[in-house]
């Protein structure tokens, strides 16, 4: 971890949570305020249905919510969407933006990325852009390819004057309880750090590089500890109080 960046450990919920699961929420709440205080700023981005709960339970304990996703444009007759003002009107301070999911399940390109990361730092949010390759482009050898790519166009310019943030996020190891070696997490994120610094200077050299992908509480010391790593987006193991306290505390 880079000892000058303050970490951040976000929960995504993905499409999992009814109002039940504020029950753990309540129970993560009640750790960090009664256990030794965290080291990394929290984040829980749950869906948009209980976004506003989580944001108002969160707060007492200083968890800070974020949306999963947003439309680029400000309002309008986009049925179903939701924009990132609204995200900050119920309570968000972040929002993901091209999460690999998304890209897949929506097929989003770079170009709709970068222009939902300018909706979300046009509304006052800060941006978490996701980027990672495929199992079949990593075998190939061309993962670093890929993902400098997707930096360059989903990352947008004002960047360099905002809070944006970066998660890597390996598609192969979402969900699949894999991850890739410490080895390659390095290089990958310091791929990225040269990237971010080459384009952004100075800033490029205090943004934040999360890792995700099967983080969890038996391999999150090892993961959170490597250079250029300042933090972890995590899906499953957010989903329980107790697995993503650990995870918090391993920072
Ligand atoms: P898992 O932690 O469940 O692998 O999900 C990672 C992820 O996609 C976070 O955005």
């Amino acid at each position: 971890m880079t000892t000058t960046i303050s970490p951040l450990i976000a929960g995504n919920w993905k499409m999992n949570c009814l109002r039940g699961l504020l029950d753990e929420l309540t129970a993560l709440a009640g750790m960090l305020t009664t256990g030794e205080a965290p080291r990394a700023i929290v984040v829980i981005c749950p869906p948009a249905t209980i976004l506003s709960e989580v944001a108002q339970l969160g707060a007492i304990a200083g968890i800070q919510a974020g949306g999963q996703d947003c439309h680029a444009q400000a309002h309008g007759a986009h049925t179903g969407d939701i924009s990132a003002g609204m995200l900050a009107d119920a309570g968000a301070q972040y929002v993901i933006v091209g999460h690999s999911e998304r890209r897949a399940d929506h097929g989003e390109i770079d170009a709709q990325v970068l222009a939902k990361a300018e909706a979300a730092i046009g509304a006052g949010l800060k941006p978490i852009v996701c980027v990672g390759e495929t199992e079949a482009q990593r075998d190939s050898g061309e993962a670093e390819t890929v993902v400098a790519a997707q930096l360059a166009a989903s990352v947008p310019d004002a960047a360099g004057q905002h809070e944006v943030i970066v998660a890597y996020e390996p598609i192969w190891a979402i969900g699949t309880g894999r991850t890739p070696t410490v080895q390659d997490i390095t290089h990958m994120h310091a791929a990225i750090r040269q990237q971010l610094t080459a384009r952004f200077a100075e800033k490029g050299l205090t943004m934040r590089i999360l890792y995700g992908g099967s983080l969890k509480p038996q391999n999150a010391r090892k993961i959170l500890a490597v250079e250029n790593v300042n933090g972890g987006l995590v899906g499953g193991a957010s989903l329980l109080a107790k697995d993503f306290y650990t995870i918090i505390s391993s920072v």
